[in-house]
């Protein structure tokens, strides 16, 4: 919602409110550090969410979850915004996204399988792979002289052919910000049925498209390929402490593994969702499409007043505008910097940004910027960066 003065409810952040949270991007460093670097945005909550959780509150309704609801709120949710009918029978509650990659690995993949993703890529991916006992096939992304960043479908036929047998995909793909195309993910799901490779795809930024890009769910395109997809309110509406996420697989024998994985572990899945979170999405699948299309104009005005400003103050570092999520991956290897790029932004000008190398091997030179926050904050990011450089 933009006011008759051009100003709009998410310039409306203050510093000092800000320093007021514990979380962790603004409880990890010292007050004179601009965080920018863990995926929490600045705004404040939209109006049904913060109303469903102080409501919950009022009642003193904040014993252990129960996720009757969600999947039908999904359901709508998914219909309205990917205009995509999914039976909510095929959906179920999960704690957090990477609760649920790790479930759909045990499902869709055998002990030690190959299990490709594409660098640079969320880091956690580099975690949950080997925790769940398997290991890691990389297809690096390739990208063209424009900086514009795609699947590499020759890297991903190698890693297919060299035995994988799950593809772990992020969709759309933190931290590059591209939104995989239809034509894209028929390519994806034509190869996997080739080589026999199940589909895990991470949808967490889904909701998250600038406006006018068309996202398409995984599962949605998939047929009879084995696939499990992941979906959250806790990027898009800002409530990742409150632990609540979707799951859904493409098939009805895939979903009743599903089910019956989900429930043969009561204790490490169904008691750690939290009561509020489900509470928060629901409110936010049912009711926060138009506090979430307010969001996604600002932030596409602010990854263009990114670009805009990184040509006048640091024009060597090289940026692509994402077509989702508030991350920006900035590629600092024309910057006279030696040593991480983080580490010097962090140093010498006291802006927190999350180093490249958490992402992958051969991203060292890069660095991840969170512009979820004021335009008058990310001024303040990219002015404190310049300052570094000098
Ligand atoms: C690609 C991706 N997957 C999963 C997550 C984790 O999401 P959550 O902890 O909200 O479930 C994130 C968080 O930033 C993410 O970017």
């Amino acid at each position: 919602m933009t006011t008759r003065s051009g100003s709009s409810q998410f310039d409306a952040i203050s510093l000092d409110r800000l320093h007021e949270r514990r979380s962790e991007k603004w409880a990890t460093h010292p007050a004179d550090v601009l965080p920018a670097f863990v995926a929490e945005m600045d705004f404040d909550l939209a109006a049904p969410v913060r109303d469903a959780i102080d409501e919950a509150v009022a009642r003193g309704d904040v014993g252990y979850a129960h996720s009757a609801e969600l999947p039908a709120a999904f359901a709508y949710f998914a219909r309205d915004r990917f205009a995509w009918d999914v039976d909510e029978a095929e959906i179920f509650a999960v704690p957090d996204v990477m609760a649920g990659v790790a479930e759909a690995l045990h499902i869709l993949s055998p002990p030690e399988a190959r299990v490709v993703i594409n660098p640079p890529v969320y880091p956690p991916f580099y975690d949950v792979i080997p925790h769940e006992g398997r290991t890691i096939a990389a297809a690096p992304l390739a990208q063209d002289k424009s900086g514009r960043w795609s699947l590499d479908f020759d890297a991903l036929e190698r890693a297919f052919a060299s035995g994988a047998r799950a593809y772990l995909l992020c969709s759309p793909h933190n931290p590059v910000g591209r939104v995989w195309t239809q034509a894209e993910l028929r390519e994806v799901i034509a190869l996997c049925e080739r080589y026999g490779v199940a589909l895990v795809s991470d949808e967490s930024h889904a909701p998250l498209t600038m406006p006018g890009v068309a996202f398409t769910p995984a599962p949605s395109v998939s047929g009879e390929l084995p696939c499990v997809a992941l979906w959250s309110a806790s990027k898009a509406f800002n409530i990742a402490g409150l632990k609540c996420a979707v799951i859904g697989a493409s098939s009805g024998n895939i979903r009743d593994k599903l089910r019956a994985r989900l429930k043969s572990r009561p204790d490490e899945i169904e008691s750690r969702i939290g009561h509020l979170g489900v509470i928060a999405t629901i409110a936010a699948f049912r009711h926060g499409a138009p506090w979430l299309d307010s969001l996604r104009e600002y932030l596409d005005g602010n990854r263009r007043l990114l670009g805009d400003l990184l040509q006048e103050k640091i024009p060597q570092a090289r940026y692509v505008p994402p077509e989702a999520t508030y991350l920006a991956w900035l590629d600092c290897t024309r910057l006279a910097i030696d040593g991480d790029p983080a580490q010097r932004f962090l140093e010498r000008g006291r802006v927190a940004l999350e180093p490249g190398r958490k992402f992958g091997p051969f991203a060292d030179r890069f660095v991840r910027l969170n512009m979820g926050t004021s335009r008058a904050l990310l001024r303040e990011i990219v002015t404190r960066m310049a300052a570094a450089l000098r």
